[in-house]
């Protein structure tokens, strides 16, 4: 991917201070993990983790791969992100919200611990919420969202959190299979200067099914007007006034699920990716301190949604672990103008910056001068994540946003990861633009064959350690858990964690991240099965089959491009519409495809197989490489070409 050479050192006056300050630092901690492994975590779970009660093994591999990690172990992780911060930090700013429209409001840590106490309260007395007990949140990025996570944390209730663009339809499947009792939503909030809607949502996901459902929480925010069904609906902004001040927590078994979070998969429906109490908190507080660096009064801002692992890892649970301040914005960072987001660097005095590349993409576009109106002095890291990053947008992020002096910590990782797994550190990684470099500290990357041996010319993006943040399970499907993660790949035998990325790694041992080798596609970073999508494309009459794939895309990275076989006449602009609307009602809005055509038919195997591989290069417009004597049809390519090229 990268074209520019140039290799980008630290700057030697963050590094000074940097927790982690140079190559042989890294190289220090890494060789301490490659040589006594438990040792390594151990240290940082002793001094990171304010345990309730100590735990007796590091890590248990008896049931591999359902690893188990500082087993009997108690702790409590609003406790770790808000209590035991009270004693130096109460009057610190948790949580700076700005509202779309300007507002701000700064929650400190003891304001924080009240309204989390409250919360708690409320969930545990008014609704019987109890100890792994499922709460769905379909919220939008105000405090109450983070009041409400961590509200669960406290009283042991698993929070799944359903990102607001995803449909009814979405939003009931992902309550039905985590069987919920109890939603917590707002009447919307505001986008653009404009309100939006949210709860109108949920209201159809439980008109269609949702049935373990018991009651619905409402938080107001616009105050629009919305229907409320009675019984079922509580307003929150009531309730809440009459709660106890104090909630104890529970003490969390550190194995004890903290929160599941729905994905795509090459394959079926979305997976409930199940994370644990204490290896998941453990993480993400790490990954604050060495590849963001946060430390003193440091104000971050990551502007994910907390739809996403994300919004999860590096808004709430990593940034408050680490009692840092955190920024949660509601809008979006190119209204009322492209220099949205500079200013909000500037008024707030902003120190780490994290964002998608898809983001800073039209931001470069949108606004190429917007940064230099604005004070970004501030600034000491910027981060990226979600896609690989592009050398021109790395240049103008490096140049124009951080003025030369900020490193670009380009992290890889999933949600099935819990945290960063590859990434710069920010003080001691000479970068190369558009490299996700080095494996951190403690997390053992390599590339691979399908036999576990090394192919570092392009190869399978594997774990081969467990690592204290890792997914635990598939909600409900163990089994799934065991094929999806560790069904392709084994090395000496044992089955190992295979990404689904594909990578390699150069003569100086940088890893660089080429992108998914399985059905999944990232559209502006939205991660989606190509499964999911051609599964609400069949629901058109019209339709007689349906394959889809991703086309790259200047700003989104990749978009939607269906192919179509009709059961009869011709595709119009109906039919195209109509798919769309399926695909919003279906999933959401993110799921609508940029390109839909007919085919004859799809080129497959004589088994029956549809050979995406082709269909993939003809979406990009590719020259066809591969052998297609082997279809059933082999003709039906070129016939395939030329309906590509007329669309
Ligand atoms: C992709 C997001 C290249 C990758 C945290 C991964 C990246 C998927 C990077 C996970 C990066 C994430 N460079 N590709 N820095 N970061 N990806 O679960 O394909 O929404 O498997 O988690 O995003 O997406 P997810």
């Amino acid at each position: 991917m990268s074209t520019d050479k140039k290799i980008y050192q630290p700057n030697p006056a963050f590094a000074k201070h940097a927790a982690i300050n140079s190559m042989d630092a890294y190289w220090k901690l890494q060789n301490k993990a490659i040589e006594d492994y438990e040792g390594f975590w151990k240290k940082y779970a002793d001094e990171k983790i304010d345990w309730l009660s100590g735990y007796d093994k590091v890590l248990d591999e008896s049931d591999a791969p359902f690893y188990k990690w500082f087993t009997e172990g108690r702790l409590n992780v609003s406790n770790q992100c808000i209590d035991r911060h009270l004693a130096d930090k109460a009057h610190k700013t948790a949580i700076l919200f700005e509202g779309d429209r300007g507002d701000v409001e700064e929650i400190t840590y003891a304001l924080l611990s009240l309204r989390v106490n409250k919360m708690a309260n409320l969930l545990r007395h008014e609704f019987n919420v109890k100890k792994g007990d499922r709460v769905v949140l379909y919220m939008p990025m105000i405090p109450e969202a983070a009041y409400a996570m961590l509200a669960c944390a406290r009283i042991g209730a698993i929070h799944s959190i359903v990102f607001g663009g995803f449909s009814a339809e979405a939003l009931k499947d992902r309550i039905e299979d985590a069987e919920a009792k109890i939603v917590i939503t707002a009447d919307g909030a505001y986008r653009k200067g404009k309100p939006y809607m949210l709860k109108q949502v949920v209201d159809s996901a439980l008109e269609e099914g949702g049935e373990s459902i018991e009651a619905v929480l409402v938080v107001k925010r616009n105050n629009e007007e919305i229907n409320w069904v009675e019984g079922r609906d509580h307003n929150y902004n009531e309730l809440i006034t009459s709660q106890h001040a104090e909630c104890p927590f529970e003490a969390m078994d550190s194995e004890d699920p903290l929160f599941l979070l729905y994905t795509s998969g090459s394959t079926g429906k979305p997976k409930g990716v199940q994370h644990s109490t204490a290896g998941y908190i453990l993480w993400a507080q790490m990954t604050m301190e060495w590849v963001f660096d946060v430390k003193g009064d440091d104000i971050f801002w990551c502007t994910a949604d907390i739809g996403w692992i994300t919004g999860h890892t590096y808004i709430i649970y990593g940034p408050l672990a680490a009692g840092t301040t955190t920024v949660m914005f509601e809008g979006v960072p190119t209204y009322p103008d492209a220099g949205r987001a500079w200013k909000m660097v500037q008024d707030h005095k902003i120190t780490q910056f994290y964002t998608a590349p898809t983001a800073i993409r039209v931001l470069h576009k949108m606004g190429e001068d917007e940064p230099k109106k604005y004070d970004l002095s501030s600034l000491k890291v910027l981060g990226t994540v979600g896609e690989p990053i592009d050398p021109p947008a790395w240049k103008w992020y490096y140049e124009t946003v951080g003025n030369s002096n900020c490193a670009i910590v380009d992290t890889w990782w999933q949600t099935e990861t819990g945290g960063h797994m590859i990434s710069p550190l920010p003080g001691a990684t000479p970068i190369k633009p558009g490299c996700a470099t080095f494996a951190l500290p403690g997390i053992m990357a390599e590339v691979l064959d399908y036999q576990g041996e090394t192919k570092n010319d392009g190869g399978l993006l594997c774990i081969t350690k467990p690592w204290p943040a890792m997914i635990r399970n598939i909600w409900g499907d163990p089994d799934r858990y065991v094929s999806a993660y560790f069904g392709d790949v084994s090395k000496n035998g044992t089955p190992i964690y295979f990404s689904g990325d594909g990578a390699r790694v150069d003569e100086d041992g940088y890893i660089t991240i080429v992108g998914r080798v399985d059905d999944v596609i990232n559209v502006s970073g939205h991660r989606m099965g190509t499964a999911e999508i051609e599964a609400a494309v069949k629901k058109d009459d019209h339709v007689a089959e349906v394959a889809v794939v991703s086309r790259p895309h200047d700003i989104k990275g990749e978009s939607i491009f269906i192919y179509i076989v009709l059961k009869e006449g011709h595709i119009n602009k109906d039919i195209k519409n109509h798919i769309n609307e399926l695909l919003a009602n279906e999933i959401g809005n993110i799921a609508k495809a940029d390109h839909i055509i007919e085919v004859p038919g799809l080129p497959k195997t004589r088994s029956g197989k549809i050979m995406r591989r082709i269909l993939r290069s003809i979406a990009k417009g590719e020259e066809i490489t591969q052998d297609i004597s082997t279809l059933e049809d082999p003709s039906i390519v070129e016939q395939i070409i030329t309906s590509a090229r007329e669309a």
